[in-house]
């Protein structure tokens, strides 16, 4: 929490024989509490730690519960942290709860853990590897707002984030699962952003291009306009701070999104039919 200083006028009116008297009100300006899942790694540790640097209150979420406990010991702020997977929708609701019983709503929701691997069709082991792909990185989105949603309304403010990807604008070859899986996610991001027009609370998509981190460590594709897990943590806050409703991040690659979106689908395959694919692994 921060203290500031205020000069304000006096809020009622003056007795005639009054001259009214600037007061000095000490006003107490809340440090935001900002929940993120995907906590252990990559983007969502770097959040953890720009929002750390702001004096924010942390809720951290991961299945890794060493890595939130070691991420928590770095950070300077209070950070509650909750060993869980977002799919287990019960298990975050409940992390939910707690967080706002303990520090009340929170000012920023970042749904942010993901999972990314090859998939085929053609492999029948893979249909399990496609099922937890759609399900840690769609549902997984649903049951992180579910649990705020509510309070959310309620208080008519706050900021709910999903992490999609430029992998949604166009089915990559060799990553069905993970194109669909954010496709889903955008689609459902702008359900939910027209569902709560006026609420009071924003729902805000970024899709970034390609970031350093595991889950790009073993790409064997050269990966343009790559950025830094710091710098899109950088470049995300800034976007939930202007309350942008989407954003592609960086804008080198905003551009070539918006050129594949309307790329005729001749010369889309033409370009991607030989591009290097994911591996296929189970995780
Ligand atoms: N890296 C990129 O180039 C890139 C580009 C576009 C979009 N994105 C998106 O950005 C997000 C973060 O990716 P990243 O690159 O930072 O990947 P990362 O380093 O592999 O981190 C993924 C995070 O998600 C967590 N996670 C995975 N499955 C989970 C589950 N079932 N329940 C709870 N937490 C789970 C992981 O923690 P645990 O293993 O401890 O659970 C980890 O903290 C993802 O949604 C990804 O799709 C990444």
């Amino acid at each position: 929490m921060g203290l500031f200083l205020k000069s304000e006028a006096p809020s009622i009116s003056p007795q005639p024989s009054c001259r009214a008297q600037p007061r000095i009100m000490i006003a107490v300006r809340q440090a935001q509490r900002v929940i993120i899942t995907g906590a252990t790694s990559g983007i969502g540790a770097a959040l953890g730690r720009r929002y750390a640097r702001q004096g924010a209150t942390l809720g951290l979420i991961a299945r890794r519960k060493p890595g939130l406990e070691q991420l928590a010991r770095e950070l300077p702020v209070v950070s509650e942290i909750y060993p869980l997977d977002v799919r287990d929708s019960a298990a975050v609701a409940a992390a939910g709860h707690e967080f706002v019983a303990r520090h009340g709503a929170p000012d920023i929701v970042i749904a942010n853990a993901g999972v990314s691997v090859g998939t085929l069709t053609d492999h029948a082991d893979d249909t399990r590897v496609f099922e937890d792909v759609i399900d840690i990185n769609v549902i997984g989105v649903v049951n992180t707002f579910q649990p705020f949603l509510a309070r959310m309304r309620e208080e008519r403010r706050g900021s709910l984030v999903g992490i999609a990807s430029v992998a949604g604008y166009r089915g990559l070859p060799g990553a069905a699962a993970y194109s669909a899986s954010k496709a889903a996610a955008i689609a459902y991001l702008e359900s939910l952003r027209v569902e709560l027009t006026g609420s009071g609370v924003k729902v805000i998509t970024i899709c970034p291009g390609y970031v350093a981190t595991p889950m790009t460590a073993e790409n064997p594709y050269p990966m343009p306009f790559l950025m830094s897990a710091d710098a899109a943590a950088e470049k995300i806050g800034a976007i939930i701070a202007r309350g942008s409703s989407y954003a592609v991040i960086p804008w080198q690659m905003a551009i070539v999104a918006r050129c594949l979106r309307v790329m005729p689908n001749w010369l889309y395959d033409l370009l991607f039919a030989r591009a290097p694919r994911k591996p296929r692994r189970p995780f």
